[in-house]
């Protein structure tokens, strides 16, 4: 059997933290068994940097999607750029798009977040594409708009840097939904996620870094990327008892099949 990649369906490559060695960094994703990589969109500024990224490496696909942070810079004239952008070929996901009330505190924020999650998501269904959430201190309103959605008929999704409990776990697997677990699941304090994992079928989670943020034990603090991602399985197989590698071989072909990408 051909020793299975692994596959980061999160990433911000286009960051500034990764200025002075992107290309070094880069270059040495395949011999560290790095295969696939989904590089995220986030801020308005940022999209043109992504369609960039995406074109260079062969190995780097595209989601395309303003973060809540920045709800309050999009316009109509954004929303159809995330449309024309979501139809080149290599791009395979809206996001990401979602709720944040960590940051934003204010009801007309949340009120404007919600519209711009919605509005995203729309493009998502319209586009036959999958999404990819972000939420923070937003459970319940996310939530319901998860759900309303799926209600509709959707193209499947990932709970990008899950940070609720089981429950919510719960409601997000039962519609079918995709985990994303990240370095947070290292962390010594991070019981309620661990328990998450144990609970969540390793059909349903995929790997993700997030990076630059969120490194993984033992490089908690510093500047991340997809090389850390063994940490994560070698975190993953732990909880669920089974070797990491069976967690690399599982959270790619999950990646594959939601991602509709080389199936
Ligand atoms: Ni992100």
């Amino acid at each position: 059997m051909e020793k299975a990649m692994i596959f980061d369906t999160h990433a911000h490559y286009d960051d500034k933290a990764f200025d002075p060695d992107r290309e070094e960094l880069l270059c040495s994703m395949e011999e560290n068994g790095i295969g696939t990589i989904v590089n995220v969109g986030a801020s308005v500024d940022g999209l043109g940097d992504l369609v960039k990224l995406v074109e260079k490496y062969p190995f780097i696909y595209g989601a395309v999607g303003i973060h809540p942070d920045d709800a309050g810079k999009m316009t109509g004239q954004t929303l159809e750029e995330i449309r024309r952008i979501s139809r080149m070929d290599k791009m395979l996901a809206i996001g990401e798009i979602g709720l944040d009330y960590y940051w934003h505190k204010e009801e007309t924020e949340h009120e404007l977040q919600k519209k711009m999650f919605r509005a995203q998501m729309d493009i998502a269904g319209e586009e036959k594409l999958p999404f990819m959430i972000h939420s923070r201190e937003a459970a319940k309103d996310t939530l319901d708009i998860v759900k309303e959605y799926m209600r509709g008929g959707m193209y499947g999704g990932i709970i990008h840097c899950f940070s609720y409990g089981k429950e919510i776990a719960a409601q997000y697997l039962d519609m079918g939904l995709y985990l994303g677990i990240g370095g947070v699941v290292t962390f010594k304090n991070a019981r309620k996620l661990k328990e998450v994992v144990e609970y969540a079928p390793l059909t349903q989670i995929v790997l993700e870094t997030d990076c630059p943020y969120l490194s993984p034990e033992p490089n908690r603090g510093k500047r991340n990327s997809s090389l850390n991602l063994p940490y994560v399985a070698k975190a993953i197989g732990e909880i669920k008892g089974i070797a990491p590698e069976e967690v690399i071989a599982v959270t790619e072909r999950n990646a594959r099949e939601l991602l509709r990408f080389g199936v």
